[in-house]
């Protein structure tokens, strides 16, 4: 009799311990807000779910797309805003060697690794740092050593920032903790600046500051050439429709950009991208390497926000980042980070509408 008490008091502990930690693990979405602008953010996957803008006439609009609920994003594979990782983009053969050692990979997408495998930084719950409603979120999370096939425990952070009324600036941390492994964080926003309803993204006009494409194989793998723009469908560096030269690709873009270096030593300038009936225009700068540029050529009838059903070339996305499956193509930037070494990636963006 004693001893059954003693084991009921145990499990009503162990219970207590389990509904602590799933307390802390709740699901919440924050709003960052200030006079010409809304945007909100889960800590689930450290998702933007929407932002709200107005246009040249001051009416406002959600210029990303996204679910209703919380639901619809868990049973997502667009990732719609969320923040991938431990590396996004591709892995060729969901494999790589660092000092000696193979490490195997989940293969998610065909042969390959897509955005840190089936579980990865946009599948997990992050814990809230800090919050203020006016000026930022900061959001982090623990990767551990093995998580989806990554060596080494990584300690990550991510914050959105509004800034000067129509700045909002992405800042992205991790440090190595005891492994030297890959890491590539890239924020996977999918774009419509005529408002997340409009239809397709096709007569938006966008320029690009990148010479130079890294082109991919019928598997979207790098074949690791670094090739110029000029002459291409995938020259960007003059202002122009997206749709303008589009009937000369097989299937829209998905490419990785090089960009150009810049005289400011810090962030560079990525895109410029307009939409005329609403007048706005996005610019974005960052510290990355590369940029992806992707104009949702797989999304397919997806049901989002309001009822509303998204179609191929819905949206666009602008995925600041190192090149696609870096760890095996010695040529390209590396993305390894040492013990002790912090990851950092700042993307900033500018909206105007006239
Ligand atoms: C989950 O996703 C599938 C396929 O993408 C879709 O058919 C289904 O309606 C979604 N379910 C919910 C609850 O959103
Ligand atoms: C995976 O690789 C094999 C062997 O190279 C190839 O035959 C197959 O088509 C690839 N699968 C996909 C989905 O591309």
């Amino acid at each position: 009799m004693a001893n059954m008490s003693l084991i009921c008091l145990f499990l009503m502990i162990a219970l207590l311990f389990v509904n602590v930690s799933e307390a802390e693990e709740e699901i919440r979405v924050y709003e960052l807000k200030n006079r010409e602008f809304s945007v909100k953010i889960t800590n689930y996957g450290a998702t933007v779910l929407s932002v709200i803008l107005p246009d040249k006439h001051g009416k406002f609009n959600d210029v990303v797309l996204g679910y209703d609920s919380i639901e619809g994003y868990k049973n997502d594979s667009t990732y719609f805003g969320a923040l991938v990782g431990r590396v996004a983009n591709r892995i060729g053969g969901a494999h790589f060697t660092l000092h000696g050692i193979q490490y195997k990979l989940p293969a998610n997408d065909g042969n390959n690794t897509l955005h840190g495998g089936f579980r990865g930084f946009s599948d997990v719950i992050w814990t809230m740092k800090s919050y203020k409603k006016d000026s930022h979120i900061t959001l982090t999370y623990n990767s551990v050593d093995g998580e989806e096939g990554f060596p080494g425990d990584l300690s990550v952070m991510v914050t959105y920032m509004l800034i000067e009324g129509n700045k909002l600036a992405i800042k992205m941390e991790a440090k190595s903790l005891n492994k030297a492994t890959p890491v590539n964080l890239a924020s996977h926003t999918y774009w419509n600046l005529g408002g997340h309803n409009s239809g397709d993204i096709l007569s938006h006009t966008i320029q690009l500051f990148a010479s130079k494409i890294t082109p991919v194989n019928d598997e979207l793998i790098p074949t690791g050439e670094i090739a110029t723009v000029k002459g291409t469908p995938y020259d960007f560096l003059h202002p122009r429709s997206i749709r303008s030269k589009f009937n000369d690709l097989p299937s829209g873009y998905d490419i990785n950009y090089v960009l150009d270096s810049s005289s400011n030593k810090h962030l560079k300038k990525v895109a410029v991208v307009e939409e005329g009936k609403s007048g706005r225009k996005m610019e974005l700068w960052s510290n990355q390497p590369g940029v992806q540029f992707y104009t949702s050529n797989m999304l397919k009838d997806t049901k989002g926000k309001g009822g509303y059903v998204y179609s191929k070339y819905g949206a666009f996305c602008l995925e600041t980042q190192g090149f696609p499956d870096s760890v095996n193509h010695p040529n390209f930037p590396s993305q390894i980070v040492n013990p002790g070494e912090t990851y950092k990636h700042v993307m900033v963006y500018r909206f105007t509408a006239d």
